[in-house]
């Protein structure tokens, strides 16, 4: 019975939106040009390297305190916006078909970048239903390093090769394959190459059989 790792922005839950909010905060803040395009290169990423991407479009210098400083700012801000969050910010095919998989015997677990993962969860009454966390907190190295998923599978008591990852970040995609695991792409990864399963709406899980 294989295992499933989820990815939380974007697959579970769209808080895209807010890390963009988040953000173009900053960016209006510093007179950078902020848009849709450069959010997009930011899932997946790590909360300071996704400052640094932003940051490219930077003239002046910053010293790491300010820009620890800049991160700090950006996250109070997305976590005020977090808090609005609750269950019904979760699809109910997400959440059925969340049930529907443990049913069936599968593990499920959560990796993501996120070092917010637990608030959201809590959030959108959904940490219950998973067998295991692994979130930007136990983490050195982010996506595409495998380090998240490999923790996931390790929590899991689960071989790599044992597991199916459900991403929608290429960075996340390439993780996977890093990991020797399957790749299930959804959003914006169904259309990435390395995929091995792409699928369009979040019940097709079902009928996966890798
Ligand atoms: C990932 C998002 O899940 O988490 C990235 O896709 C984000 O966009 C990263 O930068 C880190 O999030 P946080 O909540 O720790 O700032
Ligand atoms: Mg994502």
């Amino acid at each position: 019975m294989k295992a499933f790792i989820f990815d939380l922005d974007g697959v579970l839950v769209f808080t895209d939106k807010y890390h963009y909010q988040g953000w173009k905060m900053i960016a209006d803040k510093l007179g950078i040009p902020f848009d849709e395009k450069v959010n997009n290169r930011l899932r997946g990423v790590s909360r300071m390297e996704s400052l640094e991407i932003i940051l490219e479009n930077y003239d002046k210098e910053l010293t790491q305190e300010e820009k620890e400083k800049l991160a700090e700012e950006k996250n109070d801000f997305y976590r005020g916006l977090l808090g609005n969050m609750t269950p019904s910010d979760v699809a109910d095919e997400v959440r059925s078909t969340l049930a529907e998989l443990k049913k069936r015997g599968h593990k499920l677990a959560i990796g993501s970048s996120s070092k917010n993962t637990k608030f959201i969860l809590e959030k959108t009454d959904l940490t219950d239903v998973f067998d295991a966390i692994s979130d930007g907190t136990n983490i050195e190295k982010s996506k595409p390093d495998p380090e998240v998923f490999l923790k996931a599978a390790e929590f899991l008591s689960e071989e790599p090769s044992n597991c199916i990852v459900v991403e929608d970040a290429f960075s996340g995609v390439d993780a996977a394959k890093a990991g020797g695991m399957v790749a299930v792409g959804i959003g914006d990864a169904s259309g990435y190459e390395k995929t091995d399963f792409p699928i369009k709406s979040f019940k097709e899980l079902l009928d996966i059989e890798a």
